[in-house]
């Protein structure tokens, strides 16, 4: 395949830091952009010292930033975006939905205009289930009603919403790929699940178990699941790599891709993980269990049979176990 040139913003993240190395490994040329505000400063200074993969350079700097878009998408000949950048944490949104309105939305917003002066039309981006906020049915299809119930999902669906004007009226081609539970670590160890601060469960549940933080608290138990936890879709972040490269192919041949589900089609309570990690690690994982957090609905699970479709794609690392023992290498 010839070498193409694909824009990674925030390709030093987690979802976007294995891409990076799917799409070095797949011998394509990627600009990461990043200002690894999503990084502890010790892992942004770590980040800065580790060698890139062959076929990467990295540039430290904003999305929001046309002037050093547009330079850039010239100086490297970029022919797609894939667009990770972005905040993440629900919590947060609630507390400060302007920062969440501003990244997600205004300055990707600025992004995609510097995209379209320096005519690249080809658009992946990281979306979320939680646009859908609490599903009517499950598995949640992507016809299902998006009523996100809080300033994240909001401010995700509002930029999908962007993409999906910009299609209509300026001829972008995009996939707003909306994950499930990303999870897992790539096999070798040396790239991990890495938040600041971590709010995400399976880290945590890895941490209680070798002792850098306390037990986990299961956040309640009485949901009306068949154990009261919440149940959820745990997709390996290595599978979504590879879907983003498929939806990157499928757009450079002329197909616009629209909303997908990226996920397995299988729920795992939160006392279903502490049992597998268990099982793993041959321990038990303490934990306490704890009131509700707001904004949970009780099951996610994704209906990823478009995906499967029209990307060409299934997961092949997204068991439970597997995705525990990737993640636990990376952190132990
Ligand atoms: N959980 C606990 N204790 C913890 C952390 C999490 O019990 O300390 C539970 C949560 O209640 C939830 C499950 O573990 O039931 C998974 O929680 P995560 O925080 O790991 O993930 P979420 O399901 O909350 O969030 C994910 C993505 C979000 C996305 C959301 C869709 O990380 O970006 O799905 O609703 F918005």
């Amino acid at each position: 395949m010839p070498s193409m040139t694909v824009l990674v913003t925030g390709g030093a993240g987690f979802v976007g830091s294995h891409f990076v190395r799917a799409a070095c490994e797949s011998g394509r040329h990627v600009v990461i952009l990043d200002d690894l505000s999503g990084l502890g400063l010790s892992d942004a200074d770590s980040l800065l010292t580790l060698p890139l993969p062959s076929g990467a350079t990295f540039v430290r700097g904003d999305i929001g930033d046309g002037a050093l878009i547009r330079k850039l998408c010239k100086e490297h000949a970029v022919e797609s975006v894939v667009h990770f950048a972005g905040k993440i944490q629900v919590g947060e949104s609630v507390r400060r939905p302007e920062l969440y309105f501003d990244v997600n939305f205004a300055r990707s917003l600025r992004l995609l205009d510097a995209l379209r002066e320096a005519a690249v039309r080809d658009v992946v981006f990281s979306s979320t289930a939680a646009v859908y906020g609490v599903p009517q049915e499950v598995p949640i299809s992507e016809s299902a009603p998006t009523v996100p119930v809080n300033p994240y999902g909001c401010s995700k669906l509002a930029f999908e919403w962007a993409l999906d004007s910009y299609a209509r009226a300026h001829g972008l081609r995009f996939a707003a790929l909306r994950y499930f539970n990303a999870s897992g670590a790539h096999p070798d160890g040396t790239l991990a699940e890495r938040h600041e601060p971590e709010t995400h469960l399976l880290p945590l549940v890895i941490d209680a178990a070798r002792g850098s933080r306390p037990p986990l608290m299961v956040f309640g138990h009485d949901y009306p699941t068949p154990d009261g936890t919440c149940v959820r879709d745990y997709v390996h972040v290595c599978d979504l790599a590879t879907a983003h490269l498929r939806a990157i192919d499928k757009l450079a041949q002329g197909h616009s891709l629209g909303p997908l589900n990226l996920g397995t089609g299988h729920g795992y309570s939160v006392k279903e993980v502490l049992q597998a990690a268990q099982d793993v690690l041959g321990a038990p994982i303490p934990h306490v269990v704890g009131p509700k957090r707001d904004g949970d609905p009780p099951v996610l699970v994704a209906d990823c049979r478009a995906a499967q479709r029209h990307l060409d794609w299934q997961p092949v690392r997204s068991e439970l176990a597997t995705l525990l023992e990737d993640a636990v290498r990376s952190r132990w």
